[in-house]
């Protein structure tokens, strides 16, 4: 069983329109909602590999009802904690000229009362999971070191937590030594407050996170794919080449890939080959966290993994 954790899930709404113009009225051509929020997307891409998912977190009002709905139907154990508050959502939109443009909410108030509740709820909702998947933003009302806590507890319990946040939220918790965490590069940049440029100063900051204790650094790289570093190893894979329809939750689904070849026990290369294929196969679907299998497998084996040294 693998837990992931949302504590700020969100329902996805994609508006596709011709141009988007801020400032102005901007009709859509359409609109879907699904549920969303990044731990939902990497619950979701474990689910099309059937693997055994329970999803914590935090849920509330209709937006949450949306997102509990979704998660059951997937065949995802669903043990959100509730909130009073509403779920909040998400808002991309895709414009024909090439541009997405993201609204994000900050999430609902929680109080502290429910995070007590969810905390409980946590330690028990992990009992029999080897992996916990703490993913995304923290509502603004809840301390920011919040990760740091969750990574604590599973460490006590002998759990692996794989962490894939931003900001201040990644700093607050990175002492808290998760066993792998995927930062961007502006995530990277943040994490060791430099200016990255290139693929030489990117394996230099992922090495000095690597030597404060994260066993496995993941730095996702966009369409130049993954580098990867473990025990002072550097590897890079490329991304295999697609036609990319939404790139955004592309992270979500190398989380997921890492969470399922460290289950089947894959080698390094194996595994960043399953992370490349996946995530370059959801890169051409609109949806996030959907994966066109068979396309996910070919690109697998055409993903290519180099070593680097500095
Ligand atoms: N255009 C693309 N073509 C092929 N693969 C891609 C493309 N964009 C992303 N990927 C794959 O997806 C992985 C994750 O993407 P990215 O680095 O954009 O993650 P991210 O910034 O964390 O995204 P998010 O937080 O929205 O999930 C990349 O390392 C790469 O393997
Ligand atoms: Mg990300």
């Amino acid at each position: 069983m693998i837990a992931t954790v949302t504590l700020n899930p969100a329902v996805d709404k994609t508006y596709t329109c011709t141009r988007f113009l801020p400032g102005q009225v901007n009709r859509m051509d359409s609109v879907r909602n699904l549920a969303g929020g990044k731990g939902v997307n990497v619950a979701k891409v474990l689910r099309q590999y059937e693997y055994p998912v329970r999803t914590l977190g935090l849920l509330g009002g209709y937006s949450g009802e949306l997102i509990r709905d979704h998660v059951t139907d997937i065949g995802a154990e669903c043990r959100f904690t509730p909130v009073a508050g509403e779920t909040r959502c998400s808002v991309n939109i895709l414009s024909q000229d090439g541009y997405v443009t993201e609204l994000l909410e900050p999430g609902p108030e929680i109080t502290e009362e429910e995070i007590r509740c969810f905390l409980a709820d946590y330690e028990k909702g992990i009992t029999d999971c080897e992996l916990v998947i703490l993913s995304g933003s923290v509502p603004g009302s809840v301390s920011p070191g919040i990760y740091r806590d969750l990574i604590h507890r599973a460490a006590k319990r002998e759990k692996k937590v794989l962490l894939d946040t931003s900001g201040i939220f990644l700093r607050e918790s990175i002492g808290a030594k998760p066993f792998m965490i995927k930062p961007n590069i502006k995530e990277l940049e943040f994490l060791t407050d430099r200016k990255i440029q290139g693929l030489r100063e990117t394996a230099e900051a992922a090495v000095s996170v690597n030597e404060k204790g994260i066993a496995h650094v993941l730095v996702s790289m966009g369409a130049k794919g993954i580098l990867y570093v473990k025990e002072g190893k550097i590897l890079r894979a490329k991304a295999p080449g697609v036609h990319a329809l939404n790139t955004v939750g592309c992270g979500d689904s190398v989380v997921a890939a890492f969470a399922m070849a460290y289950q089947k026990g894959m080698d390094d290369e194996e595994m960043l080959k399953f992370c490349v294929g996946i995530s370059a196969a959801n890169a051409a679907t609109l949806e996030n966290g959907v994966i066109p299998m068979t396309l996910a497998g070919e690109l697998m084996e055409k993903a290519e993994v180099e070593s680097i040294r500095l």
